[in-house]
This record gives C-alpha cells, structure tokens and sequence, in this order.
C-alpha cells in the first residue's frame, strides 16, 4: 500500500485553500480538516453567549463549555461542530468572519484546537488548511503549500461567494474584512501565518482550479516518493 502523508496548507483568507484541500483529499482517499472551521465555530459559541471577545479572560473561561468535532454529512461531507450540532452554515455569517481573528490569536484557544487537530492527525492521511499547520500543528508534515493571491482577486472571489449565498455584502466591506484579518493573521503574537522555506508557494492570482490541482498533484507524488 502507499505511505500515507499529512498535508499541511496554509495562506491568507480566501485563497481557495479548502478547494484544493479537499480536491487533494478526496483523490487521494484523504481527510479533510478545515481548520479554520474550528476556529469560526469557537467564535461562534462566543457570540451566541453574549462572550465579548475582546476580552481574552471571559473567552477563556467560555471556552471550558466548548466541545468543537466533526461528522459526516449525508453527501460524506464533513461539518464542523459545536457541542454536537453542525454549525456549518452559521460559521460562514459576516458577523463570525468579522470576530474570528480576535478569537483565534488567544492563545489558550489555539492550544485546545491544535490539540485536538493533532489527534486527527496522528494516523497520516490528512490534508487540513488553515494558518499554521505547516508551522506549528504538523511541523513534520511531508508537504507543505503556501497559497496566496492578490488581496483584489481574494476580496471578489469572497464577495461572490456569499452573494451567491444570498448575503447583502458590499464589496468594500468585504476587502476592509480581509485587509483586517490578513493583517491580525500574520501580524499577531501567537502562530502567526509564517512563510518558512519548506513550503511549496502557489500564487493562484491567475491559476485555474485545474491548473493548481495538477500542480499540487506533482508535489504530492514527489512527497509520497
Ligand atoms: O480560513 P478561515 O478564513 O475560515 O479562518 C478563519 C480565521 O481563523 C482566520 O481569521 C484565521 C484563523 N485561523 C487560524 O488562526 N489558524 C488556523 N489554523 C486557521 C484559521
């Protein structure tokens, strides 16, 4: 059989991280773990209890009350959830997205999500996207891909997206959302989003799906040997 590898992605918002993700996984029998799924979703208990999250102490003491997982939907899908239930549509509300970083550089939080990401982890044959994955969940994941594009491509992709969805978003306040999230992402104290040189970078500015797949594909094979 073939040596099963974790994949380690990571980059700013709205990248297309999760597309090629889960594009990866399904052709290789994988699994796939959005992790900032994990995050939204912590964001998301603070919120519906009246949490501010600004203030680190409370979201801390929140956080006891916090069981985050993930099952299977009836398309084999997997949604994240919170104390049980899927909450997969209600982490991708403007309000979660506008509050996730403050959450997410709380360090006791990343200790919890990372812990847990790394029990997912642990049997190989995972493909999981996120900020810091290569960096600090699975230091030794055999490839790691850094994704990027430009900050304009990023801002419509994401304002499609959720007009599609039927959202009353305007573009500006979409690219002012990203600007500020890249920002605290790779600005903040802790597991800040880091290009170190064992990642593969993919600028995806002017790639098809296709072409990124094809691409990521070479890697993979490389990595398996
Ligand atoms: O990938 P996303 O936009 O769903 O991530 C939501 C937020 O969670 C984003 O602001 C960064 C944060 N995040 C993180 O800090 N670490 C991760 N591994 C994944 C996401």
């Amino acid at each position: 059989m073939q040596k099963k590898i974790n994949i380690a992605i990571d980059g700013y918002s709205s990248c297309g991280k999760g597309t090629l993700a889960k594009a990866l996984a399904q052709s290789l029998g994988y699994l796939f773990i959005d992790s900032g799924a994990m995050y939204r979703a912590v964001t998301l208990h603070m919120l519906q209890n009246g949490v501010d999250v600004n203030d680190e102490s409370a979201v801390v003491q929140a956080l006891d009350d916090v069981r985050v997982g993930f099952v299977n939907n009836a398309e084999q899908q997997s949604e994240v959830t919170l104390n049980g239930v899927s909450v997969e549509k209600e982490i991708r509300n403007i309000e979660v997205a506008a509050h996730v970083s403050e959450v997410a550089r709380i360090q006791a939080v990343r200790t919890k999500m990372v812990a847990l990401q790394q029990v997912i982890g642990e049997p190989k044959g995972v493909v999981m996207d996120g900020r810091d994955i290569g960096t600090v969940v699975f230091p030794d994941a055999e490839l790691k891909i850094f994704m990027t594009a430009s900050q304009e491509v990023r801002a419509r992709r994401r304002y499609e997206e959720l007009v599609a969805k039927g959202d009353d978003v305007t573009l500006a306040e979409i690219a002012e959302n990203l600007k500020h999230r890249d920002t605290i992402d790779a600005n903040r104290e802790n597991s800040p989003l880091t290009l170190t040189n064992d990642y593969r970078v993919l600028d995806n500015s002017h790639l098809s799906r296709e072409a990124q797949f094809v691409l990521a594909m070479g890697w993979v094979d490389e990595a398996i040997g």
